[in-house]
């Protein structure tokens, strides 16, 4: 019998993160290599990958950091080959890289900024699912985590959401296509919808907007912004051996925003 430690664990596993440099990704990459995992580490600027790179190390993890747009088809298929060619493997992907909210009603937003938000949030996730697939499904196995966001199933007040909100709830769309396509090769595809965090670029926006502060924190039933130490360790529950019998699911972590 598969001891409980032995679920949770990712000894022996590879994982690669998107967007690894800071935030979200940072902290999914530190909590992987504390897990077990060795880690391929991904954004557009590889000088800005030093800080998460070591967090991996100091796990006792080796990590590959590589520098990748993920809406170039070329650059995507190079970050999986050059993965597949140092670990010989790769068991989990965390589809996290993503661009923030424009905060621009519909009336002002234009077509090209538009786009670029879709073509980061949803078609960089796809064309990394996509290459990432062609990998696992060979081994029939293989974990792919989607960042989503409570945005892709509710509309936040007090900010004007557009593009980011159609993208994320079109991650939950493609999470649930990837599922049932690829459960036949045994692929779990899941999407996690955190809700705020404290990252950098959300602290500095309440610093400078208290009022809109106070009233986010009225809209959240637990009262206060996620941890990202909680957010990385259900990550890290989902790329583990306990969501063999999970695909196509939608994990909401929201302190409750989308009960109201
Ligand atoms: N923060 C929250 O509270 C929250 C809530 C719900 C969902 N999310 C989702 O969680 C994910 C991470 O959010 P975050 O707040 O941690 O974001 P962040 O701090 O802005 O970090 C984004 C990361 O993605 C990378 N990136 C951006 N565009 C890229 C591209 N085209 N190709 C490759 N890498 C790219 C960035 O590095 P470079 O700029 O160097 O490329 C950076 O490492 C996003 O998908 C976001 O929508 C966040």
């Amino acid at each position: 019998m598969v001891s409980l430690a032995d679920f949770f664990s990712l000894r022996g596993r590879v994982a690669l993160v998107t967007g690894a440099s800071r935030g979200l990704g940072q902290a999914f990459a530190g909590a992987l290599a504390e897990a077990g995992a060795d880690l391929v580490i991904v954004s557009r600027h590889l000088g800005e990958l030093g800080e998460t790179a070591g967090a991996v190390r100091a796990h006792g993890r080796e990590v590959l950091s590589l520098e990748a747009d993920i809406r170039q088809e070329e650059a995507v298929r190079e970050m999986v080959t050059r993965t597949v060619e140092r670990f010989g493997r790769l068991d989990v992907l965390v589809n996290n890289a993503g661009t923030e909210r424009q905060n621009l009603p519909p009336e002002q937003t234009s077509l090209e900024s538009w786009k670029e938000v879709l073509d980061i949030n949803l078609n960089g996730q796809f064309l990394c699912a996509r290459e990432v697939g062609k990998v696992m499904i060979p081994r029939r196995a293989g974990k792919i985590i989607n960042l989503a966001s409570m945005s892709g199933m509710v509309i936040n007040r007090y900010f004007h959401g557009g593009s980011y909100d159609v993208s994320k709830a079109a991650v939950v769309g493609l999470t649930k296509a990837l599922a049932a396509e690829w459960a036949p090769y045994n692929l779990n595809v899941i999407a996690l919808a955190p809700g705020y965090y404290g990252t950098a670029p959300n602290l500095r926006w309440f610093q400078g907007n208290p009022e809109i502060h106070r009233q986010v924190l009225d809209l959240i039933p637990l009262g206060r912004l996620g941890d990202l130490r909680e957010l990385a360790a259900l990550l890290v529950v989902l790329a583990s051996e306990v969501s063999n019998y999970m695909t196509g699911s939608t994990v909401v972590i929201d302190g409750g925003y989308t009960l109201w």
